[in-house]
């Protein structure tokens, strides 16, 4: 069920600002696709194709892809994974690349994944940690933060973090070490499991093969 004003057009979730944003945009420009002017309004009209974006936080975007209130959803894996939504993933896109690591104190105790036992790690993917250890069968308290997670420790409100690492700069300026990179992640184009019209079928594969066409452009 679509909960925006009713419309045949193939609707793409894009970040609303973030990292993803600019290079989501002119991924779509590079495909082809014209836009009026994304800057100033949340839904947007495709000048040339049938298309319209929604731009959204990115932490919402696997959702609306699930329930079919978007169509097609520009995302990174890590929110993908986090999330556990019905989505299909289409391909993976080489930017916005990035993993998810456990990071500590320097010169601190922990060293090893079994350290972890009963530490609390600081984090913004509760789920991808929780599941992370609890495959390794090892007891730890996870406290959910929405971001600056590396500064936890030296608040002492965690003994850990697993967070985002891109450059590293965050947790070389907190004093932490990257110890294990728990998931790699890159922006993925998801698709919704929903059922979609012929029109809107042959749309995405005509965005997917132009997709491939770009990236093997190396752009
Ligand atoms: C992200 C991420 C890390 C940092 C990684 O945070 O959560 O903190 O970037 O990048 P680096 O390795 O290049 O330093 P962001 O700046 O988006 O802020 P937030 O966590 O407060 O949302
Ligand atoms: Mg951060």
């Amino acid at each position: 069920m679509r909960t925006l004003d009713s419309t045949t057009s193939l609707r793409i979730a894009v970040q609303k600002s973030g990292r993803l944003t600019d290079k989501t945009l002119n991924l779509l420009e590079g495909i082809g696709l014209k836009f009026d002017d994304y800057k100033r309004s949340l839904l947007v009209k495709c000048l040339n194709f049938d298309v319209e974006l929604l731009l959204i936080r990115d932490d919402d975007i696997p959702e609306y892809v699930q329930d079919g209130v978007c169509d097609l959803g520009f995302v990174g894996a890590n929110v993908v994974e986090e999330d556990q939504m019905d989505v299909e993933i289409l391909r993976g896109l080489n930017y916005g690349v990035c993993r998810l690591s456990l990071a500590v104190p320097k010169d601190g105790d922990i060293k090893k994944p079994e350290d972890f036992a009963g530490k609390k790690i600081a984090t913004s993917y509760p789920g991808i940690t929780k599941r992370y250890f609890e495959k390794k069968g090892i007891d730890v308290k996870v406290i959910t933060l929405s971001g600056s997670v590396e500064i936890a420790p030296r608040l002492e409100i965690a003994d850990a973090i697993c967070d985002l690492v891109s450059t590293g700069n965050t947790l070389k300026a907190n004093g932490l070490d990257e110890l294990i990179n728990i998931f790699d992640s890159e922006t993925q184009l998801i698709k919704t499991n929903k059922p979609l019209s012929e029109g809107k079928q042959q749309l995405i594969e005509k965005i997917l093969q132009r997709i491939e066409g770009y990236q093997k452009a190396g752009k």
